[in-house]
């Protein structure tokens, strides 16, 4: 498939990525497989929004709610991790790829954490990629940990700008799209702040089915909207 042209790209993606457990079942497999589709899947997209010029991809990979999920199950998605960390899926390196890590992932264990050090180190030195991770993840936990540590610093009188650096995404730049697959019509948690002004994008199709297909539609769409900001008419980009 040719790789389309697009009169603006976001320069920060973002996906929940939902919908794994529901494609297994439909086809009478255990939802383990469907997460297994989802790496595989999401090693094909976030390369693909790389190639296409993309500058910044994040992926809410496990939320501080889904420690009520069964621990067959939770397991399963740390060892998936560890697997990532290890580059299995993704050639940090050879591919250039700096890591950024949302969330409290030590509460997965030494493995990952150690994981999540070692790769943060060893691709701090790039700036041409970002995969940006959330690992028990959870937008108001970030929250209370920002204004926890603006506390700390002895900030007062805080401006937004102040609790954007203190976000996870300080690094990064603004969030630009936020794609939801498999039909929730909600964020479920996922960057609450950052969101504020990011363009929204809802599929029904569950994650291990969005191909690339699916990525330039929702791209399309992106290209479509006019970016306000709260102005008049003109599309501020
Ligand atoms: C998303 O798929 C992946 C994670 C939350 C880790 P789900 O596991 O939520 O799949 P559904 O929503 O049950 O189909
Ligand atoms: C959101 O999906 C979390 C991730 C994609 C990691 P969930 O499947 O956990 O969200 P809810 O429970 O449907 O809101
Ligand atoms: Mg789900």
């Amino acid at each position: 498939m040719a790789k389309p042209q697009f009169t603006k790209l976001p320069t920060h993606i973002a996906f929940i990525i939902d919908g794994n457990g529901r494609w297994a079942k439909k086809r009478g497999l255990p939802r383990t497989a469907g997460h297994k589709a989802g790496i595989d899947r999401l090693k094909q997209i976030v390369y693909e929004a790389f190639d296409l010029g993309i500058k910044c991809v994040s992926v809410y990979c496990f939320s501080t709610e889904n420690w009520n999920r069964p621990e067959k199950e939770v397991n399963y998605l740390r060892n998936l991790f560890i697997k990532l960390l290890n580059g299995k899926y993704f050639d940090f390196e050879g591919r250039k790829i700096r890591l950024n890590v949302m969330g409290d992932y030590t509460k997965f264990g030494q493995e990952v954490s150690d994981g999540v050090v070692r790769t943060l180190h060893n691709t701090s030195k790039y700036d041409e990629h970002i995969l940006n991770l959330g690992i028990n993840y959870g937008s108001r936990d970030e929250l209370a940990k920002a204004f926890n540590d603006m506390q700390k610093d002895g900030l007062t009188n805080i401006s937004p700008d102040d609790i954007t650096n203190y976000l996870y995404t300080k690094d990064l730049p603004p969030l630009d799209l936020c794609v939801r697959t498999s039909g929730e019509i909600r964020l479920s948690n996922f960057m609450l702040y950052q969101v504020a002004y990011a363009e929204l994008y809802f599929t029904s199709t569950f994650w291990p089915d969005f191909n690339k297909r699916e990525l330039y539609k929702a791209l399309t769409d992106f290209a479509s909207r006019k970016r306000r900001y709260g102005a008049i008419k003109e599309d501020k980009e």
